[in-house]
């Protein structure tokens, strides 16, 4: 399962990317707002941190105004994912973007009806929520498996499945179980998912032994 950071936090990407797991990054206006950061420029900016996909989100409700963005959200860098609304008029300019060979991103899916549309709208990224499903009483989990079944029922879509709206250490176990091709990851919880007791004791031990040879290796 690839890893994004789902964030416009350049400095939280930076030091992430430089550990070797991060595969992308998304954003939504939310996440732009709380950076205070310029939209084009921050996105110019991670697109020049990280090699995989970056998802940057239109904000018109119309099809043509949502290609219109798109396209010239897609001028920033070659990395760019456009993220497009769970409307019929985000299936539109997913298609017409799709076909002109820009990456989409179709957010907001809270079905496994609304996941099969987007894949034949041409979606190269499907975002299921799970922590908003939670929020309502619902199971998030289950649209990712719905999802992978769905998919797999079906050679020609070739949609990935792209976690979301995720908040603790065991939506990322659940959705690599689940076979979800990617999980983007708030910093926090991406930062959390090495903590091991029996790691942090393990090494506590290793270097208390090493410390009694009196060595040093350099
Ligand atoms: C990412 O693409 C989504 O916009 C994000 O994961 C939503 O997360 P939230 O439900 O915590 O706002």
């Amino acid at each position: 399962m690839k890893f994004f950071v789902d964030t416009a936090d350049t400095d939280e990407i930076r030091d992430l990317a430089a550990t070797g797991v991060v595969d992308g990054v998304t954003t939504n206006p939310s996440l732009v707002a709380k950076s205070g950061r310029d939209f084009t420029e921050v996105v110019k900016e991670i697109c020049a941190m990280v090699d995989g996909p970056v998802s940057a989100e239109v904000t018109a409700t119309d099809a043509d105004a949502m290609v219109e963005e798109g396209r010239k959200l897609a001028k920033i860098a070659d990395n760019v994912a456009i993220k497009v609304p769970l409307t019929w008029d985000g299936l539109k300019a997913c298609k017409a973007l799709s076909q002109g060979g820009t990456m989409v991103n179709v957010t907001l899916c809270f079905s496994a009806n609304q996941a099969l549309l987007a894949a034949k709208a041409g979606a190269t990224f499907i975002s299921p929520f799970i922590g908003r499903l939670d929020d309502i009483g619902e199971d998030g989990m289950d649209l990712i498996r719905d999802i992978r079944i769905v998919y797999d029922n079906y050679d020609a879509l070739s949609t990935q499945i792209l976690a979301a709206s995720i908040r603790n250490d065991d939506h990322v176990r659940q959705s690599a179980l689940a076979g979800a091709d990617v999980a983007t990851v708030p910093p926090q919880v991406l930062r959390g998912l090495i903590q091991h007791d029996l790691t942090d004791k393990g090494l506590a031990a290793f270097l208390a032994d090493w410390e009694k040879t009196g060595q040093s290796i350099l």
